[in-house]
């Protein structure tokens, strides 16, 4: 089983970026804690980051076409992008949409997001520690 996970706008930064909000976790440490969960759970973790959406785009139609699970963080783009949605709406194996912070006790433009309805789950507020959780959540499943 495969598992992509796929980073949006600005998480490249993380450790750097607004630390108060999302953690002194930099992307580096987000992708080895991937690789190490996907690896004690004896499944295949590919994490990637992306500031650009036709990229992102292009990442979730090969995770269609490969019928692999997801976990997105989409970022910014989680609150106003329908190209991304529309991408995701193609996905067959499951969706995990991910935040490090938790959304709902931030900024009302936060509050919405155009990706929840088409999720399996939604994550919020667990930092970088959700991804492992969702790893693992899906690696069970699967079992
Ligand atoms: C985020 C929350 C979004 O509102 C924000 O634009 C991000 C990161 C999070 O992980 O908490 O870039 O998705």
């Amino acid at each position: 089983m495969k598992i992509f996970v796929f980073n949006g706008p600005n998480l490249g930064r993380l450790g750097k970026r607004e630390p108060g909000v999302y953690g002194a976790s930099t992307h580096d440490d987000l992708v080895r804690l991937c690789e190490e969960t996907g690896g004690s759970l004896g499944v295949e973790v590919e994490v990637r980051q992306t500031d650009h959406e036709g990229e992102m785009v292009g990442w979730l139609h090969e995770a269609a076409d490969a019928g692999a699970a997801v976990v997105l963080n989409a970022g910014a783009w989680t609150h106003y992008s329908i190209a991304v949605r529309d991408a995701a709406a193609q996905l067959t194996a499951p969706l995990i949409e991910l935040h490090i912070s938790n959304v709902h006790r931030r900024e009302e433009f936060r509050h919405h997001s155009v990706l929840s309805d088409l999720a399996t789950g939604v994550m919020a507020g667990f930092g970088v520690a959700g991804y492992a959780l969702a790893i693992r959540w899906l690696a069970e499943r699967s079992n």
